[in-house]
């Protein structure tokens, strides 16, 4: 075996100087002048970027209102709040995300319930949600995992039937159609998150979008400090402002809209590219015993965060040795995500164990997320690819 053909993991040259990382921004110089520009206006935080963003987005996407919020994160907590759940209450989310949708409960003193997943869209089962419904329950937050709809249709019937709240996590899926629809056009509410890693990005940034008016307002309302800014009754003292409940400062500043509204500018390029990656990718890996490529949309056309595939034993190594052979080669894969039932908090305060949601475990133990994102171009595919063939000749 020459040394063009050893892994870099086994001694060979990495197939990469610098890191590729799973995802990346893309700052344009025309996002850079949005920028600047903003820094010049009147307003610097809570101006007319902001409501110009919100706008956008909303339009966008099909919906009534739109409800800017420092990060995904922040934009769970108040669809959360704005939904009511509180102490007493049970939400019902997968085991195979990010720490904040769990959050949507425990920061609002509800108690998550962990229900398992579909592997052929890695997100909510509906027969799995159905059988954790208790009296309690009071809401779903099922998440798009990679962009890919979760199952839309099922879990709203579910939702009708008990009389749930229905809070779609789709921080990876902003861009990405389900059925005639854009995603975020779904009820009750949809949130998203603009981290850079995402399909668009305003730096950290999250937001709220849904057709319900009382809704929106309490998002609005939690959002800065539960504060009524013009209340009833005092039309002739301007001044008077009330806070009526526990509110937050989670206001988004116009230097993020400035660059959320270029990034806009931008989504048709930003899935043109992503999707050129994954037909490369799908090219490529289908051909490569012991990977399974993502599965493929059901009714929809995502635009996709991730491109995670599964490492199966025909590959010829493990999923570990698999991801410490990748970042030998300078490529910065990922792993999205060690289930939350394995996490130390929930473990503790909830009750959970490993072993409980069979399913996403078995998912969990061969994911793992390749690069993905808009800055990247052939000969960097083309690097992914080769890496992943000479690992798998390597072993075979
Ligand atoms: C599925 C999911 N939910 C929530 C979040 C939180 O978003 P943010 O990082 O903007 O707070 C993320 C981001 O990492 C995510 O991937």
């Amino acid at each position: 075996m020459n040394s063009s053909s050893t892994p870099a993991h086994y001694g060979g040259k990495p197939i990469r100087d610098e890191v590729l990382g799973y995802g990346s921004q893309s700052i344009s110089e025309a996002d850079k002048k949005a920028i600047t520009e903003a820094l010049e206006g009147d307003y610097i935080t809570r101006g007319p970027a902001v409501e110009e963003f919100e706008q956008r987005v909303a339009d966008f996407v099909g919906v009534d209102h739109a409800v800017a919020s420092t990060s995904g994160t922040t934009a769970l907590h108040l669809a959360g709040e704005a939904a009511g759940f509180e102490s007493g209450d049970e939400v019902i989310t997968t085991p195979l995300t990010f720490v904040s949708t769990a959050h949507v409960a425990t920061y609002t003193g509800a108690t998550p319930v962990f229900a398992d997943i579909d592997p052929h869209r890695r997100s909510l089962d509906p027969d799995a949600v159905r059988e954790q419904i208790t009296d309690d329950t009071a809401g779903i937050v099922p998440m798009h995992y990679d962009g890919l709809p979760a199952d839309i249709e099922e879990l709203l019937t579910i939702a009708d039937e008990h009389d749930l709240t229905v809070i779609w996590d789709a921080c990876h899926a902003f861009g990405g159609e389900w059925r005639d629809e854009l995603i975020g056009a779904q009820r009750d509410m949809v949130m998203f998150s603009f981290h850079p890693v995402k399909n668009i990005t305003t730096g950290e940034g999250g937001m709220v979008v849904t057709d319900d008016d009382e809704l929106a307002k309490r998002l609005r309302r939690f959002r800065s400090f539960d504060m009524d800014y013009a209340p009833a009754g005092y039309e002739d003292e301007p001044w008077y402002q009330v806070t009526e409940g526990v509110g937050y400062n989670y206001n988004f500043t116009d230097i993020q809209a400035a660059l959320g509204l270029a990034q806009l500018d931008r989504i048709e390029e930003f899935k043109a590219q992503r999707d050129m990656i994954i037909e490369s990718y799908n090219a490529a890996f289908e051909e490569v015993p012991g990977i399974r490529t993502p599965p493929d949309p059901v009714e929809s056309d995502p635009m996709r965060h991730l491109y995670a595939i599964e490492v199966n034993e025909e590959f010829g190594c493990d999923r570990k040795e698999f991801i410490n052979a990748m970042h030998a080669e300078n490529l910065g894969v990922q792993v999205h995500y060690v289930p939350l039932h394995y996490h130390p908090y929930f473990q503790e305060e909830f009750g959970y164990e490993e072993g409980m949601f069979p399913v996403a475990e078995e998912v969990y133990d061969k994911l793992v997320s390749m690069p993905l994102h808009a800055e990247m171009n052939q000969d960097d595919i083309g690097k992914v690819t080769q890496a992943v063939e000479r690992l798998h000749r390597y072993h075979n």
